[in-house]
């Protein structure tokens, strides 16, 4: 069965670059960006992590926790973090699962073999403080991720946990939200203080209610 969306995420341990890492125990109250890597030495992914590794601060700030995973053994992921160090101007500063058994992958549904029988698509999972998994995202390996929208779906995943809105397409940051339809106009009345607006009955837009 592949996981879907409201699942809670696999536990599991695997060696990685900074340890034997106890999944479910090293996220504890977290946020998590679980995502796979086709194969160590490849150049897209070169240039994904050194770009997470400067980004890191940004999903600190979040509560957000993020970790790697490529199909390689440990001594794979050591000599490849000095290139991407070298190449990229930054070094990993988070966990790089070596999951060189396929543990990890087969698990997650990581390796499509109709697209390539031994190497990971990019695979993205997000991953709650509560272990359900929030968001899925599949890249072929010719395809780099975007990790700056990562951000942005962070963003929209922790206000819509903790408020009754949706974000609209494109949504940033201090934008107007959607009021969820299962909230009444009186229920509006009280959980929106700054007011909103009625485009259509189905429509209801409000300032960011914690902007
Ligand atoms: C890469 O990460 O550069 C890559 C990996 C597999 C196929 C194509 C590109």
């Amino acid at each position: 069965m592949s996981i879907q969306l409201g699942d809670t995420a696999p536990d599991f341990t695997q060696e990685s670059t900074q340890g034997p890492l106890h999944f479910h125990a090293w996220a504890g109250e977290s946020w998590v960006v679980l995502f796979s890597h086709p194969k160590d030495f490849t150049p897209v992914c070169t240039t994904e992590l050194g770009a997470l590794a400067k980004l890191k601060p940004e999903f600190d700030k979040r509560n957000v926790k993020i970790v790697g995973l490529s199909v390689d053994a440990l001594t794979h992921h050591a000599d490849w973090s000095r290139d991407i160090e070298e190449t990229q101007g930054a070094a990993l500063n988070f966990p790089l699962i070596a999951d060189a058994d396929r543990k990890v992958s087969n698990l997650y549904g990581m390796i499509h073999p109709n697209a390539d029988n031994t190497m990971t698509v990019r695979s993205v999972f997000i991953i709650g403080p509560d272990k359900k998994v929030k968001l899925m995202l599949t890249y072929p390996a010719s395809t780099g991720r975007n990790f700056a929208e990562l951000l942005r779906v962070i963003d929209s995943l922790q206000l819509t946990a903790d408020y009754k809105v949706a974000t609209p397409v494109d949504w940033k940051p201090g934008e107007d939200c959607i009021i969820v339809p299962a909230v009444s106009n009186e229920e509006a009345d009280r959980l929106f203080p700054r007011g909103y607006k009625v485009i259509k009955p189905y429509l209801r837009t409000t300032p960011q209610p914690n902007g």
